[in-house]
């Protein structure tokens, strides 16, 4: 079993050397502008050992600009050219990137947008809990429905952010369909209230899904296009009334669509209160299904040693461990990941954990 982890994998058209995904983690290190740093390069190409490395979250919406300002973007060319940095550097290294791209929809906050930009949702219907802006923290907004005219300009605005992608040398894009962003936020009836072609039903719950699927096509072949969903993740107020079957139907009407991967955000540690969701998904969808949630050496090789997915995604770990595929090989002890520096700036507790002594 300690090989399921590092059997070779063809992910489309690309050879992965090993089943250790790093997974998307939002470090907040990038530079005014949205833009990404020499020192994120360094921080990625450290990590490049990974099978697939999946970036943080980048913003596709130009109007995003001052919220969360340390987290890039894509949408210019300066923030292409950003990328292309990091992307070569992981290159140099060895190592594969995908782009993992989001909107915040409601997740925004109206202070924090520039002019001309406003909350939005697929329903009149805020984020639990709150946000924090320079006036300290402030509830979530309620958003504006968008109008399918308006659905229309997200929607290139994520095919933009592809091209770029590509443009700036990543060798596919992740869609970000989990964790409360605005495709989540579609996918999920708690904030999808719709009474149009899309809400109703999960089918058209996930049609803004698919159009933003066809607009990254336009781009890049299917083969290099994965998705993320978050089925019974409930962060700000996320929820689903029935998770297994909506998501089974969701997982269908993606496996027409070749992609690379789906990838499943399984909850922490599954608690009693909530269903199994992954089993479904995998019936549904015949293409790889990468998991992440928790995840350590054991469980990731069992997850696949049994079947449950082709690759395992680790937060956390991957973190704090430049070098996690050599310590899982290995059974070499791990860095604890720092959580103080999860989202500060510098180089601390971001690029200076340490490697195995050789
Ligand atoms: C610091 C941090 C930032 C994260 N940012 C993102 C993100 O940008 N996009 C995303 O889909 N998930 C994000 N996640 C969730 C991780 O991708 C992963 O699903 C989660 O950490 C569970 O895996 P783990 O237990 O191996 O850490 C983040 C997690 C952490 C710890």
């Amino acid at each position: 079993m300690t090989n399921a982890l590092f059997a070779p994998l063809h992910l489309g058209e690309i050879d992965l050397p090993n089943r250790i995904v790093m997974a998307p983690m939002t470090r907040r290190r990038a530079a005014a502008g949205k833009l990404a740093t020499a020192l994120m390069a360094q921080y990625y190409a450290q990590r490049a050992s990974a099978g697939l490395i999946i970036s943080e979250s980048i913003e596709v919406d130009p109007l995003s600009g001052l919220a969360a300002p340390t987290r890039p973007g894509l949408f210019n060319a300066t923030q292409q050219q950003g990328w292309r940095a990091v992307t070569d550097a992981v290159h140099a290294a060895g190592g594969r990137i995908f782009a993992q791209l989001s909107h915040m929809g409601r997740g925004a906050h109206s202070s924090q947008l520039e002019a001309g930009g406003r909350v939005v949702g697929p329903s009149p219907i805020a984020a639990t809990g709150s946000i924090y802006t320079a006036n300290g923290p402030l509830p979530y907004e309620v958003p504006h429905a968008l109008t399918e005219d308006e659905m229309g300009t997200v929607v290139a605005q994520y095919g933009e952010a592809a091209r770029l992608a590509r443009e700036a040398g990543f060798d596919g894009v992740e869609l970000h369909g989990a964790n409360g962003y605005l495709i989540d936020q579609f996918l999920r009836d708690a904030s999808n209230q719709r009474d149009d072609r899309y809400g109703g039903s999960a089918e058209r719950r996930a049609r803004f899904l698919l159009d933003v699927i066809a607009a990254a096509k336009t781009h890049w072949p299917s083969q290099r296009i994965g998705v993320r969903v978050s089925p019974t993740n409930n962060f700000q107020g996320m929820s689903d009334s029935d998770p297994v079957s909506h998501y089974g139907l969701i997982a269908a009407l993606l496996d027409l669509e070749g992609l690379a991967y789906l990838h499943v955000v399984e909850p922490a540690i599954q608690p009693e209160s909530l269903p199994q969701v992954a089993p479904v998904i995998r019936q549904a969808f015949s293409g790889l299904l990468i998991l992440a949630g928790k995840y350590d050496l054991h469980s990731a090789q069992a997850a696949i040693a049994e079947g449950r997915a082709e690759l395992v995604a680790f937060g956390e770990p991957f973190l704090a461990n430049p070098d996690l595929p050599e310590r899982f090989k290995r059974g070499a002890p791990l860095n604890p990941a720092d959580k103080a520096t999860f989202y500060t700036q510098g180089e601390r507790g971001y690029s200076d954990y340490p490697f195995l002594a050789d």
